[in-house]
């Protein structure tokens, strides 16, 4: 991972909820969480960590489930692995295992006793977190910048930047098709410009029929620390699960929440089928890899 300096941003925390079941995924989630499943070479948790260090942030807080181990071994020193690779002169390898967690990066691990909702997971590294405006990052949700590849803003960049210009909850925001609204956080929005917009409601997986607006709520967030008192005011849904689109909902009106409509694209690698098409993308854009799964694809599909 290159080392580039904090942006200065205010924003320096991100939060890595990794405590869910994955029981889409069942059985490749059963000993490890979905979080450390692969894409191409990379577990997911990796990309979401490197996307939040290139926007500047230094501390990265895992709340974790019952699957601790694999995901603190990921960013903590593999002593054996990294002296065999330092015998056998093998650089590049040993290189790329110490850009996992880069000399400035802090890791932090907070446990989450059981999965109770995604607002219940944010509380949990409430006192890590503290005072301070922070990054929520789903890294399940792979999200690329359009321009990331050659350079430029990674989608929590994007949003830090906004965040900057007008300070308040940011949410990335997508848009869908109408009768997908049921799948994802909905918001009523009002246009401050053409990326990003003021929300005036907030709706959880709601039928086509009453969806607000078709602007999805996608896995990335800035939130401020009145979003903690606000998620623990809010009674619990459905399944007993204490959710955090309840809780920045209840913020609306007392601050500012934004939608902010982000450049790039997004994967949903907590189902089967946005995985594969992550997969395939990055394998495609891999110089390394792609002249070949072009020929297996043709092969393939006959
Ligand atoms: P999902 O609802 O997609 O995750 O939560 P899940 O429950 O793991 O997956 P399925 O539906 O059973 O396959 C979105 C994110 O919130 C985290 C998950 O790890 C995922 O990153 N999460 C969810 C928690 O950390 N704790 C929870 O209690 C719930």
């Amino acid at each position: 991972m290159e080392q580039k300096k904090g942006v200065g941003s205010g924003v320096s925390k991100a939060v890595f909820p990794v405590g869910g079941l994955g029981t889409r995924f069942l059985p490749a989630t059963k000993a490890i969480p979905k979080e450390m499943l692969p894409v191409v070479d990379k577990p997911l948790i990796q990309y979401a960590v490197e996307e939040a260090y290139a926007a500047g942030i230094r501390q990265m807080i895992f709340v974790t489930g019952r699957h601790k181990r694999a995901i603190g071994d990921h960013f903590d020193v593999a002593f054996e692995l990294e002296y065999e690779l330092e015998r056998g002169h093998k650089t590049e390898l040993l290189a790329l295992v110490h850009a996992i967690k880069p000399d400035d990066m802090d890791c932090v691990f907070v446990r989450q006793p059981r999965p109770q909702g995604l607002g219940h997971a944010v509380l949990c590294a409430e006192s890590v977190v503290g005072k301070e405006p922070f990054a929520v990052l789903l890294a399940d949700d792979l999200m690329l910048g359009r321009e990331q590849r050659s350079g430029g803003p990674t989608i929590l960049q994007q949003m830090v930047r906004a965040y900057e210009a007008h300070p308040g909850t940011v949410l990335a925001v997508q848009d869908v098709p109408r009768q997908d609204t049921r799948r994802y956080g909905v918001v009523d929005v009002h246009g401050v410009n053409e990326t990003l917009a003021e929300v005036f409601g907030m709706v959880e997986k709601p039928v086509p029929e009453v969806a607000p607006s078709t602007l999805a709520v996608a896995g990335r967030y800035i939130l401020t620390p009145a979003v903690f008192d606000s998620i623990r005011r809010q009674p619990r849904g459905a399944g007993g699960e204490i959710q955090l689109t309840d809780g920045i909902a209840a913020l609306i009106g007392t601050e500012k929440v934004y939608a902010f409509r982000y450049d790039g694209v997004r994967y949903d690698c907590g189902s089967k089928e946005g995985f594969l098409e992550a997969t395939i993308d990055l394998a495609l854009a891999n110089p390394a890899l792609s002249a070949a799964l072009r020929a297996h694809m043709l092969k393939a599909l006959g």
